[in-house]
């Protein structure tokens, strides 16, 4: 009987071959290219009749090692490692696009994505329709005879709203549309997409993956078949990760269960205490009953993910007054790190978006985004009480 590996175990096993030094810890290839025994060998290489590297951009051992695992932990068949999030969202969508299709989103986006969909894929002639979370008839709605792709965010950025991936998975497969799924929040530790019929996963490996604020990555990993032309295109325009990052993510997806287990339940902790507060006046976290998409969240993630959002009492003027007064935050715009830290998202990570749009996904002007570190969670809560109390100064 062949024995199926948990999480962890995969998290650690699936390493790249040894070379002949014996190394346990897989070594770094930091290399552009690689080298042929004979012209005949080049040649029965790039004709690929022959298995092997020959130029980094197009593939790497190390770059194979990371995404071949994250691959693995997502449930997915193949993937491709990206320099960004950011890229890796863009070349699976571009991939898969053609002039004249039409994209369906959830409006709930982050800031650069919304960017991608309305100012550069339009050049293009690629229209879409945003859907909003509390519209799910909307998809149907809006469906047109040229829709190609959906697109989602979920728990999506930083409103941590929570999109339905069963009945979108279904959706997507009855009419014959490319489902892609960011999953930079949850994580594969917290939710797979894939079983809901995903076709594409993108990651944005600077967050939870990397842990501790060291690399921006990024990966897209999904079925072989949809990846073949993610990878076609990123051979071409090269928005290739550098093999020392993929080695530093490669490392850290050993630990991402143990990290993610911790994060979340400091989240959840410090987001009832929120809850109970008198200076706070909403808090979004997935694993609240409180939270519209809790029922759902509850089907589709298996933790409540590393991210507390919440409306301060008062203005931005509370809300300066709070992020100045925490002592053991950083105040930053990434998230996902050992460190707990802190954003004020209209005013930074979602600056670019105009009054109106912020409004239409919740981006209030008393809205703080915290992402929940792995430190002590009685330390965690005592700064964020402190700062709450001089937030109405
Ligand atoms: C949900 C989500 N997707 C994508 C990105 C972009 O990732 P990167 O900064 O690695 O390009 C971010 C960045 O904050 C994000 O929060």
């Amino acid at each position: 009987m062949k024995r199926i590996n948990h999480f962890e175990t995969n998290a650690i096993l699936n390493q790249f071959k040894r070379s002949s030094h014996q190394e346990n810890t897989s070594s770094i290839y930091a290399t552009s290219s690689f080298v042929f025994n004979s012209a005949e060998e080049a040649q029965s290489v790039f004709a690929e009749e022959k298995e092997g590297y020959m130029y980094s951009r197009l593939s790497n051992p190390t770059n194979d090692e990371f995404v071949k695992k994250l691959a693995v932990l997502e449930g997915a068949e193949d993937g491709v490692a990206a320099a960004s999030g950011m890229s890796a969202i863009f070349i699976s969508m571009a991939a898969h696009l053609r002039a004249g299709d039409h994209l369906l989103a959830s409006r709930n986006i982050f800031g650069s994505t919304h960017k991608i969909i309305t100012q550069v894929l339009p050049r293009w002639g690629i229209s879409h329709t945003y859907i909003d979370v509390d519209d799910p008839k909307g998809w149907k709605k809006n469906l047109m005879p040229n829709t190609r792709m959906i697109f989602i965010e979920t728990p999506s950025n930083p409103g941590l709203d929570i999109f339905d991936l069963k009945y979108l998975g279904k959706f997507a497969a009855d009419n014959d549309l490319y489902f892609i799924v960011d999953n930079s929040f949850a994580t594969p530790y917290i939710q797979n997409p894939i079983e809901f019929g995903a076709d594409l996963i993108a990651h944005s490996t600077t967050k939870f993956i990397d842990g501790q604020g060291r690399t921006i990555g990024g990966a897209v990993v999904g079925k072989s078949s949809a990846i073949a032309e993610v990878k076609n295109l990123s051979n071409q325009i090269g928005p290739t990760l550098s093999p020392f990052n993929s080695w530093i993510l490669s490392k850290s997806l050993e630990t991402l269960p143990l990290r993610m287990e911790k994060h979340c339940s400091n989240a959840l902790k410090l987001a009832q205490f929120l809850e109970n507060h008198s200076e706070v006046a909403s808090v979004r976290y997935p694993f609240l009953s409180s939270h519209p998409g809790y029922k759902i969240a509850k089907k589709q993630m298996r933790l409540g993910g590393g991210l507390v959002s919440f409306e301060i009492k008062g203005d931005f003027k509370n809300c300066k007054n709070f992020i100045n007064s925490l002592q053991l935050f950083s105040i930053t715009a990434n998230l996902g790190d050992a460190r707990s830290s802190v954003t004020h998202p209209a005013t930074t990570t979602h600056s670019s978006l105009t009054t109106e749009e912020q409004e239409a996904v919740g981006i209030s002007q008393n809205l703080i985004r915290i992402s929940v570190g792995l430190e002590h969670i009685e330390d965690i809560i005592f700064d964020v009480d402190q700062a709450l109390k001089n937030s109405i100064k």
